[in-house]
């Protein structure tokens, strides 16, 4: 038997390192150290959890799986290890949002398991407000859960490409969701307080319901959105442990919830500031599904153009530009991960460095697919942290640079963010590369980025396009100037 006061001490220890992983997770020097920090809070948390859910400690646990749980407990351990550690080995930068998305699901499906069970099945028996509060706690996770759940798997799908990325807007959805909201509150009201396990029915039914609003709230959001809903997904999901924490009386789960919940929902602040879209907004729905008409009827600049209207450059033009350069700035976005230009690109930027060219990174804050896609890739590709900078650190200096490469970006470079207000981005902050005196865009074609617009600034005097993949570009250019 192990003293009762261990698992606090177990309990604490993990909290501590959770919130200072999340602190290292703040910045790219820190991170790795922050990563470290939150597996061994979890193991701690594992291992102490499977320890009071076995009885170990002295006169804690308020139920026990007893000497033959160890088999159960530790076979389902197993398996979620195997599982989780194959997925995580194999998914590409590229696809991580969709992994988060699948794992947001498993935490609201687990509340809305670990509620109905706890509602079937309690720990303790308890009565009169104790028992009302509980019931509100076991309302509170299938509800959460639930939205998380259904919400998680349709980010899923549609992150994966198997749903299209564009919104569904239902006449009259908001008053659907109010409805089904509200029709919750009711079974709600409808299930505390009834006996003999009475509530199960208008429970199973918010089960149901919740569930449809999680498929509506992100069925109704478009693709350029979705990185915010998978980061209010994960709030949802923390708020949904931490009703179970509640539920289960498991002080880690809750103070693990809420970190969740409140990181998530930051994250969320965040994402929305730099798109310059309220929160309110992108939960309601209906953004990011092409090409918005132009309030006049006339097209938007740029629109109706292709390939032959632009000024193309090859592999020996931009080397030329690159040599002839004191300052050059970098823009990666989505396209320089797909190809994986870029260890290829820190070659290149070793090179002109050793030349004396000031070349700096300019990161978006959403550029790529999930927040600090750019960071990690370039951190991976051994670009000094110094050079690497946050969009508001450079974007004054576009004037004053002699050559932009943007690699395989596209929104977070358009520069009808700023002038066309009916443009589904219109308000997002954008890198200003065309302020720059040459502006090379390196991207297969003319195809748009994920919000569906077309970018005018191909077609500006300034910009030259370097067709082709990013990776087989970035070699060529390498070569060129190492020759
Ligand atoms: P995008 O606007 O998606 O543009 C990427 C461009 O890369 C495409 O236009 C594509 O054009 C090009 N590309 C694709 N594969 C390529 C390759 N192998 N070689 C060269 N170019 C290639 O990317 P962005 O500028 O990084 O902007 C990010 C967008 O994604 C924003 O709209 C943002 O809201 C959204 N988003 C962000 C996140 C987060 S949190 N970062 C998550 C989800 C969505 P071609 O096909 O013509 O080559």
């Amino acid at each position: 038997m192990l003293p009762a006061g261990l698992l606090n001490v177990a309990y604490i220890a993990a909290s501590i390192l959770f919130i200072l992983s999340l602190a290292g997770l703040s910045n790219q020097e820190t991170a790795r150290r922050g990563n470290i920090n939150g597996i061994i809070g979890m193991l701690i948390a594992i291992a102490a959890t499977a320890a009071y859910t076995l009885g170990w400690f002295e006169g804690t646990a308020p139920f026990t799986l007893g000497a033959q749980g160890l088999g159960v407990l530790a076979g389902a351990v197993l398996i979620g290890t195997l599982i989780g550690g194959f997925m995580a080995a194999r998914v590409a930068m590229t696809s991580m949002p969709e992994l988060v998305a699948v794992l947001h699901s498993f935490v609201g499906l687990a509340a809305v398991l670990v509620g109905l069970s706890s509602y079937m099945a309690p720990l303790q028996q308890l009565s009169g407000t104790e028992q009302l509060v509980h019931e509100i706690e076991i309302f509170l996770a299938v509800f959460i859960g639930s939205i998380t759940f259904t919400g998680s798997v349709i980010a899923f799908l549609k992150l994966r490409g198997s749903l299209s990325g564009r919104p569904l807007t239902l006449p009259g959805r908001h008053l659907l969701n109010l409805g089904m909201l509200l029709g919750c509150v009711y079974l709600g009201y409808d299930f505390v307080g009834q006996a003999d396990h009475g509530g199960l029915t208008p429970l199973l039914i918010v089960t149901g319901i919740s569930g449809l609003i999680g498929i509506h709230l992100v069925m109704a959001i478009g693709g350029a959105d979705m990185p915010v809903v998978v980061s209010m997904l994960n709030s949802y999901s923390g708020w949904a442990a931490a009703a179970a924490g509640f539920m289960l009386q498991n002080d880690l789960l809750l103070v693990t919830g809420a970190l969740v919940g409140s990181s998530g929902a930051i994250l969320s602040y965040i994402m929305c500031a730099a798109m310059n879209r309220s929160f309110i907004s992108v939960i309601l729905g209906g953004f990011g599904g092409g090409d918005a008409p132009a309030a006049n009827g006339e097209p938007k600049p740029g629109e109706g153009k292709g390939r032959d209207d632009v000024i193309e450059f090859d592999v020996s033009d931009t080397i030329a530009l690159l040599r002839g350069a004191s300052s050059v700035i970098i823009v990666p976005g989505y396209g320089m991960a797909v190809a994986q230009a870029q260890h290829s690109l820190s070659e290149v930027v070793k090179v002109l460095r050793k030349a004396g060219v000031e070349v700096r990174f300019g990161i978006h804050p959403v550029a790529g697919r999930l927040p600090g896609h750019m960071n990690v890739l370039l951190a991976e590709a051994n670009v000094p942290y110094d050079i690497v900078l946050e969009m508001d650190e450079l974007n004054d200096d576009f004037p004053e640079t002699d050559a932009v490469l943007v690699i395989g970006a596209n929104d977070i470079v358009n520069p009808s963010a700023q002038t066309d207000p009916t443009s589904p981005i219109a308000g997002m902050p954008v890198l200003e590369v065309w302020h720059s005196a040459t502006v090379v865009v390196m991207k297969r074609g003319m195809a748009s980025g994920y919000a569906g617009v077309q970018n005018p600034l191909f077609f500006n005097e300034n910009s030259r396009m370097l067709f082709g993949d990013a990776k087989t570009n970035v070699d060529a250019i390498l070569v060129g100037l190492r020759g």
